[in-house]
């Protein structure tokens, strides 16, 4: 079973940071991250639409730009918001990254800067018409498609889309699941787990991966 970080273990490390990442790298084999579009459509890697959460400062990521981002302080680490492009410069050889796209216009931007990595990548995404372009514009890629509710027509969603995985909330997973996922050649990843005698339970039960939140139950 594979061990996804989310947000880079966000209830360890300061999430979507590349301090995250380095630490989540040591244990994990694959990266989860939260993608955006700032001002100039640059991909940067936030999970909140406004940056008032996780930095010293306020407003919407979209009508910031990337300097200013890059300026900011990220939960006390004296880190900026990083770009999508420092985030792949930061990943060592051999860990995966999962691009979770927040915004349909992200995928052309971010496709173009995948160009010029070897990092294996899982893009996924709640929305199907992200989906749809990612599969358009790059079917080499990976693709996932969230599912936070009614995971019945989830699966025949994911399966139209060529989906590699569907990625449930954990609420929504059971063998029956699992099972009409595995029928249709779809791996599932479930998220997040906070608790590592969950993900015991899941490797159990046949799960392909967890989106985690901390490393305890991985390598
Ligand atoms: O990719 C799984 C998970 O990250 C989706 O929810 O809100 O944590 O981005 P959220
Ligand atoms: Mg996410």
């Amino acid at each position: 079973m594979r061990c996804i970080a989310h947000r880079g273990f966000a209830g360890l490390y300061p999430e979507n940071t590349l301090t995250a990442v380095r630490q989540a790298a040591e244990r994990a084999d694959m990266i989860e991250v939260d993608v955006r579009q700032c001002r100039s459509g640059d991909p940067v890697v936030i999970h909140d639409e406004t940056v008032d959460r996780v930095t010293d400062s306020t407003g919407s990521v979209a009508d910031i730009s990337l300097a200013t981002l890059q300026s900011m302080d990220v939960l006390g680490t004296g880190e900026g918001v990083p770009s999508l492009e420092a985030v792949l410069r930061t990943v060592p050889d051999g860990v995966g990254l999962n691009l979770e796209l927040k915004e349909p216009d992200l995928v052309e931007p971010v496709i173009d800067l995948l160009d010029a990595f070897d990092t294996e990548i899982l893009l996924s995404s709640f929305d199907v018409e992200t989906l749809a372009a990612a599969r358009d514009l790059d079917p080499s890629i990976d693709r996932a498609l969230l599912v936070d509710s009614s995971s019945e027509a989830a699966i025949e969603r994911a399966a139209s889309l060529d989906c590699e995985a569907i990625h449930p909330h954990w609420r929504l997973v059971d063998f029956a699941l699992l099972e009409r996922a595995h029928r249709s050649d779809l791996n599932v990843n479930v998220w997040p787990i906070s608790d590592p005698e969950r993900t015991a339970e899941y490797e159990k039960m046949g799960v392909d991966g967890v989106i985690v939140e901390e490393p305890a139950g991985c390598r």
